[in-house]
């Protein structure tokens, strides 16, 4: 075995305190069903030392071995993800007196920021022993499990839902996965998934119901510090949420980075939504804990159409704690960001990746965003799904 060095540590439930091995194949806590989340040993480390050496290392998101869960080099499925661009964006009208960024994962293998969290969950699940796999997906989360699968030389069976367009279900078939199209939205893929998986041994990759896609999301915090600390450390970060998994992975790797004395400050996390989706925003301004199902979903973006999200107490917990917030934008907003974004800046962003660049000037006019501040716009997925999906990708320019 060529060790990583990974400091994995034990899992732990933050509802109910539960602790378990890490070393087994584990779903969700089995005190609470509550989501797993890893923990390390990050006592007595030589951070600082780290910090130099990665310097030298490939510039791969494996680049941070030593806080993702795998052990042995040799159990790594990987397409080379990682270590995206930041870009500055320039003037931004109507965001006059911001300083904005783009992290664009839209460059990633299969298109998305998906692609994180299923490179090392797939790795970590085949280093014990898992070969099969299946997610209810919006699409580009089906589309990564599907490559990582075929390159484990594992099986996924992805779940869509009836609407996805026909270009993800091609782009799944395409790395040999099978395809079942079920429900409205991916919450009801999700429960018809669970049924029909219950008795086939596969593993569920749905969003947190596994322990390990949230320490792959944990790449996009260490990129951004690697990439922006310590002078162009972002006081904000704007990030399209559905399911949460992104803010829950980058307050992750922002604590870490805290923990190991590498950071010195937590940016401020801000939730994006579509106002025809928008659960966890609803329950932010409600005070609430967690979020409720949120009835007759719908939006143009549909990796945001999550009505329920799993795990929204620690999505909500990220958000407060980091002292950010949430808001929500038109269908018609996220329409001219992805136009903006491509005409004016020369990004392809999906609807959801473009959704922050559309929670700019209202973040900005409630006064959460204030003039000088450096501000992280990130952008999930590329532009071109939704553009073979049969959508114009050109229109008036908005003012
Ligand atoms: C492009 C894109 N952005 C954002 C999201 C939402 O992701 P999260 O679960 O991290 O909120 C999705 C989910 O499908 C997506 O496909
Ligand atoms: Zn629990």
């Amino acid at each position: 075995m060529t060790a990583t060095g990974s400091r994995l540590a034990l899992l732990e439930c933050r509802a109910c305190g539960t602790t378990l091995s890490s070393d087994a194949v584990q779903t969700v806590c089995p005190t609470c069903s509550g989501p797993l989340f890893a923990t390390y040993d990050l006592a007595h480390w030589e951070a600082h030392a780290w910090r130099e050496a990665l310097a030298h290392r490939a510039a791969t998101l494996w680049r941070y071995r030593e806080l993702l869960p795998v052990k042995d080099d040799r159990s790594i499925v990987t397409l080379g993800e990682g270590f995206t661009p930041v870009i500055e964006l320039g003037t931004v009208p109507r965001a006059d007196g911001l300083e904005v960024w783009l992290k664009d994962d839209g460059l990633l293998p299969t298109g998305s920021f998906k692609i994180r969290g299923m490179s090392v969950a797939v790795s970590r699940a085949g280093e014990l022993g898992v070969r099969q796999f299946f997610v209810p997906s919006a699409g580009n989360a089906g589309v990564a499990l599907a490559a990582c699968a075929a390159r484990a030389g594992a099986t996924a069976r992805i779940y869509l839902p009836t609407g996805t367009p026909a270009v993800m279900e091609s782009a799944c078939r395409l790395y040999s996965a099978e395809v079942v199209r079920e429900g409205a939205t991916i919450r009801e893929a999700g429960i018809a998934a669970r049924t029909a998986e219950a008795a086939t041994g596969a593993l569920d990759m749905s969003t947190l119901r596994e322990p390990f896609r949230a320490e792959g999301k944990k790449t996009m915090g260490l990129e951004i510090w690697e990439e922006m600390a310590p002078d162009r450390m972002p006081d904000a970060i704007l990030y399209p949420t559905g399911g949460g998994t992104g803010v829950i992975g980058m307050f992750r790797a922002f604590l870490q980075l805290i923990e190991l004395g590498l950071l010195d400050r937590m940016p401020r996390l801000y939730a994006v939504q579509p106002d025809g989706c928008a659960p966890i925003v609803r329950a932010l301004n409600e005070g609430d804990a967690r979020a409720r199902p949120w009835n007759d979903a719908q939006t143009v973006a549909p990796g945001l159409l999550v009505p329920a999200p799993f795990g929204s107490e620690r999505v909500l917990e990220a958000l407060r704690e980091s002292r950010g917030g949430g808001i929500t934008v038109s269908d018609a907003s996220i329409l001219d960001a992805v136009r903006d974004l491509g005409q004016r800046h020369g990004v392809s962003a999906s609807p959801e990746g473009a959704a922050p660049f559309a929670a700019l000037a209202p973040l900005l006019a409630r006064g959460a965003l204030r003039p000088g501040e450096r501000v992280l716009l990130y952008n999930t997925g590329s532009g071109i799904p939704f553009l073979a999906a049969g959508n114009p990708g050109t229109g008036p320019e908005s003012r």
